[in-house]
């Protein structure tokens, strides 16, 4: 093996000089033009750029509803509050997932309530359905990396009718069986952080064909009240607040930005899939790497391209191939640590074996750089730093003891 193909946390020249990010935001000058004319509108909050924007996403998502927030996190807390998820309730998760999720179920005074995932790397359905108690109050099925969740399998498998929320953060633009991300479940929540693939700096979501549940979460992203500040200013100036809500509101800016991504995300999730299938086909023979499932009926919306490593395979450790991967300028990642087993998850009776391949999984998982504005030849350094990385730990076993334990993993990304 000559030196060129040293890695670079073994001393060889790094991969790349300019760092290539897991995910990132398209920005073009149709965007830039939409949020200077919103914020020479005169509305600042409120208004005419959120009503847009909402019809538009309800039509993508083929729902009668949807109800603009300033984050998928707020979506989920809205939703959550939607179903009246309360104290003594339990709420069934995905352990495979951002913490937010599970975050929301606490806020409500609720317990989250961990089931296993399935091949698809989504809740499955037979593990939700052994999880089922007289408490349990909703299931929030989570599309994982842009997989939609089969949403229909888990309603059959459910012992009684349970409300169904899609956490669809990653999944916008995805389909089951034809039908679009936002009109599987009874509600669905949405994200467009700046790392999602239709963003709005930050914001987010409810979609659904409820028309109590939108009323819901429309009260609750403005206080509980009846009327909104548009509404009152005309003659009308009295209000009322019928439930505990809080300010989720979106900006009428950040909503013009989310209709112009919104215009984008079929050409934007067409060139992720062929890079989805570009890495299939250049990553298939890599020894030790699994590539991720493609379950039939459904099409992901490629929001993140994620693959299993086996250790004894591959010849070192899941960390040490991100540790690797990143002193090549490749900002490869793991989404996500088993959300039971982290520390606060923990401290509310989280303990490993409750939900073993999600465990296992998250301790083999890779996030490769994924996003639209993502070339051949930078998919291409990510392959070859894969290569070399593969090659020498495979040539040298214990290299990664030598180099000591990686530290654990700084921070979590969304
Ligand atoms: C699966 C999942 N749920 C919830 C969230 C929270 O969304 P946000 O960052 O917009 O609050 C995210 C994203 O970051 C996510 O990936």
């Amino acid at each position: 093996m000559s030196a060129g193909d040293r890695p670079a946390i073994a001393g060889g020249t790094p991969q790349r000089s300019r760092p290539l990010a897991y995910a990132r935001h398209q920005l073009d000058e149709a965007d830039v033009t939409a949020v200077v004319e919103s914020l020479r509108s005169g509305a600042l909050t409120g208004g005419p750029d959120i009503a847009r924007f909402e019809r538009l996403l309800a039509g993508v998502c083929g729902a009668a509803h949807a109800v603009a927030v300033s984050s998928g996190t707020a979506a989920l807390d809205l939703a959550v509050a939607a179903l009246g998820v309360g104290p003594e309730d339990e709420v069934i998760t995905s352990p495979l997932t951002f913490v937010a999720t599970a975050n929301a179920v606490v806020r409500s005074g609720g317990s989250p309530v961990f089931a296993d995932i399935g091949p698809d790397r989504c809740l499955d359905p037979a593990a939700v359905a052994a999880r089922v108690t007289p408490r349990t109050r909703a299931v929030i099925a989570v599309d994982y990396a842009g997989m939609p969740a089969d949403v229909d399998a888990i309603r059959l498998a459910l012992p009684r009718p349970l409300p169904v929320i899609a956490d669809g953060a990653q999944s916008l633009g995805g389909r089951l069986g034809g039908r679009p991300v936002g009109s599987l479940a009874d509600i669905t929540t949405l994200s467009f952080h700046a790392v999602k693939p239709v963003t709005s700096g930050e914001g987010g979501a409810c979609v659904t064909d409820d028309g109590a549940l939108a009323e819901s979460v429309r009260r609750g992203r403005n206080h509980g009240m009846t009327s909104t500040a548009e509404e009152r200013s005309a003659l009308n100036w009295r209000y009322d607040v019928t439930s505990l809500g809080s300010n989720h509101r979106m900006t009428s800016f950040q909503a013009a930005l989310g209709a112009a991504q919104l215009s984008r995300l079929e050409t934007g999730r067409e060139r992720r899939r062929e890079l989805a299938d570009r890495y299939d086909r250049l990553l298939g023979k890599l020894p030790g790497i699994t590539l991720p499932p493609r379950p039939p009926e459904r099409e992901s919306s490629w929001h993140l391209y994620a693959v299993e490593v086996s250790p004894e395979d591959f010849g070192c450790p899941r960390d040490k191939v991100i540790d690797a991967l990143r002193a090549e300028g490749i900002q490869a990642t793991l989404h996500y640590p088993a959300v039971h087993l982290l520390a606060m998850y923990r401290s509310r009776g989280g303990r490993p074996g409750m939900a073993p391949r999600a465990e296992r999984l998250a301790e083999r998982l890779v996030t490769l750089p994924l996003f639209a504005g993502m070339t051949d030849a930078d998919q291409d350094d990510v392959v070859a730093a894969l290569i070399r990385i593969q090659s020498w730990a495979a040539s040298r076993p214990g290299w990664a003891v030598e180099h000591g334990e990686p530290p654990a993993h700084p921070g979590q990304p969304t």
